[in-house]
């Protein structure tokens, strides 16, 4: 029998459109792309986790003379999260980037290591995390949760 997956997002036009929360994530998304070290790609990556205590934790990507172990913006925020808030779980997340010398108009989304970290912080705290992604400028979109990002995750529940 053929089974279905889908998810519901949302679009909008610019970031004016957005709930304030959600503004002001993003513009932390944004002005993080600044801590970026990413001199091998020049591909700056900025994100913004609004955590439950509504603190907001930015990161940034981290590039390596040896590129594999360089890390993306998302992991970043995410072991810091984690390691310094362990008690507390990410609403949302804001991911933006700045391709130097280049437009930043239109959304960029995760990584694949990176959906499977996201993953791994929804499943730990029992919590979706909304995503908002967006350029410096242009259209923004919305995702309920990572989850969704991933269908079919490996969660970890067979480890146990
Ligand atoms: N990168 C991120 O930080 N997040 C993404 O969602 C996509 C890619 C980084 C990794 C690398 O430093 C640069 O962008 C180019 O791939």
């Amino acid at each position: 029998m053929h089974q279905k997956f889908e998810f519901q997002y949302q679009q909008f036009q610019e970031s004016t459109a957005l709930e304030t929360t959600d503004q002001e994530l993003l513009e932390a998304a944004r002005k993080a792309t600044e801590n970026a070290y990413a001199p091998y790609s020049n591909f700056w990556v900025g994100a913004a986790a609004r955590l439950s205590n509504n603190q907001i934790i930015i990161g940034a990507n981290q590039e390596s003379a040896s590129y594999p172990v360089g890390v993306c913006a998302e992991r970043a925020l995410l072991n810091s999260v984690g390691s310094q808030f362990p008690k507390l779980s990410i609403i949302s997340m804001a991911i933006s980037y700045h391709p130097v010398g280049k437009d930043s108009k239109e959304p960029i989304s995760p990584c694949g290591m990176c959906r499977q970290s996201l993953l791994d912080f929804e499943n730990r705290y029992a919590a979706p995390i909304k995503i908002i992604l967006a350029g410096l400028q242009g259209p923004v979109m919305i995702i309920d949760s990572a989850s969704y990002l991933l269908p079919f995750g490996f969660d970890g529940k067979i480890l146990k």
